[in-house]
C-alpha cells in the first residue's frame, strides 16, 4: 500500500511542475521593479510599463498580461485607466479582478501604433518575454495579452504568430492592421465588438474571430446573437465544440469603436462599469486554460 501511493505522489508533483512551466526568474530575488523600463531591440530602444503584484511571490508561477494601447495612446493610459482614467479601467479592468495575482505590462508603441513592420513589434514581445521571465517568476504556461483598436490588432497578430509562447488573448474592436504571421494555431481568443463601430467594423472583427473557430476547432459562430442597435446591452456567446483548450468567445455590444463598453443604465463607455475586464478574466481563467493542453 505504502509503495503504490509513493509514486502517484510523485507524479501529481511531476505534473503539477510541468503545467507551471516557471521561468528562470523563479526562486530567486525579484530583479525588476514596478515602474517603467527600456530595452534594446533590434538596435531600436523601446519602453515599456511594468506592474509587479504588491503579494508577489518567488516561487509562484504569475500570469504575466500584457496590455496594448489604441492608435496614438499611451502605455501609461493603459496602466492608469485608459483614455478616460477611470481607476476601474487600469490594465482595460483587469488589474481589479486579477486581485494581485498577475504581472501587468503596458507596451509603448513606435509613434502610438502596431505596425509591426518585418515582425518589429513581434521581436519586442519577444524581447519582454525573455526579460521578465529571467527577472520574475513567471508561469509561461499562462501568458496573455489584450488590447483595444489598433493594440487588438496587435494582440491578433500575437495570436496569429505566438500561439506557442501565450496562453489565450482578448481583442476588442480589432482589425487586420498589424499582420498575421502563422495564423495556423490554436489560442483562446475573445472577440469583444460594437455593432456601431464605425472606426473598424464588426464585420472584420468576425473574419478575425473566425480564424479562430476554425484553428480551435469550434462549430461556426455565424449564427452568434448580437445586440440591436439602441439596445443598450451586450451579448457574450461560447463558440462549441473546440478543441478542449482552445475556447473561442464573442461579445458585440451596443456600442461605438470604444474600449470600455458598459450595459444601461451606465454610459456606453464607462470604465469603473465596464463588464469587459470581468468577462475576460473569466475567460482566461476557465478551468481549461489552467493546464497546458
Ligand atoms: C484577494 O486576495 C486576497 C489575498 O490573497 C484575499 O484574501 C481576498 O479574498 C481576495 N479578494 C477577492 C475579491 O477575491
Amino acid at each position: 500500500m505504502l509503495f503504490s501511493a509513493q509514486p502517484l505522489v510523485g507524479l501529481a508533483l511531476l505534473a503539477n511542475t510541468a503545467m507551471a512551466a516557471l521561468s528562470s526568474g523563479c526562486g530567486k530575488a525579484p530583479t525588476i521593479e514596478s515602474g517603467i523600463k527600456t530595452i534594446t531591440v533590434d538596435g531600436t530602444q523601446r519602453e515599456f510599463t511594468i506592474r509587479v503584484p504588491e503579494n508577489y511571490q518567488n516561487d509562484q508561477g504569475h500570469k504575466l498580461i500584457y496590455g496594448l494601447h489604441w492608435v496614438g495612446g499611451r502605455m501609461d493610459q493603459v496602466a492608469n485607466g485608459g483614455d478616460t482614467g477611470s481607476k476601474g479601467w487600469k490594465y482595460f479592468g483587469l488589474q481589479d479582478v486579477a486581485n494581485e495575482t498577475a504581472i501587468f505590462v503596458a507596451p509603448q508603441g513606435l509613434n502610438g501604433g502596431w505596425p509591426n513592420s518585418g515582425g518589429s513589434d513581434l521581436a519586442f514581445i519577444d524581447s519582454m518575454n525573455a526579460y521578465i521571465d529571467e527577472g520574475l517568476c513567471v508561469d509561461q504556461s499562462q501568458r496573455f495579452s489584450i488590447g483595444f483598436s489598433y493594440g487588438a490588432s496587435m494582440t491578433y497578430a500575437i495570436a496569429c504568430a505566438r500561439a506557442s509562447d501565450f496562453r489565450g488573448v482578448a481583442a476588442i474592436a480589432a482589425g487586420q492592421l498589424s499582420g498575421c504571421d502563422g495564423g495556423n494555431d490554436p489560442i483562446a481568443y475573445f472577440g469583444i465588438h460594437g455593432v456601431r463601430d464605425g472606426t473598424l467594423s464588426i464585420d472584420g472583427g468576425r473574419t478575425l474571430r473566425d480564424r479562430f473557430v476554425t484553428n480551435n476547432g469550434c462549430d461556426s459562430m455565424a449564427g452568434a446573437k448580437e445586440p440591436a442597435s439602441g439596445s443598450r446591452t451586450h451579448i457574450t456567446t461560447a463558440a462549441t465544440g473546440c478543441k478542449e483548450g482552445y475556447p473561442v468567445q464573442w461579445a458585440a455590444h451596443d456600442g461605438g469603436h470604444i474600449q470600455a463598453a458598459a450595459d444601461a443604465p451606465y454610459a456606453e463607455e464607462e470604465g469603473d462599469h465596464s463588464w469587459v475586464g470581468p468577462e475576460v478574466w473569466a475567460f482566461w481563467t476557465l478551468p481549461e486554460l489552467s493546464t497546458s493542453a
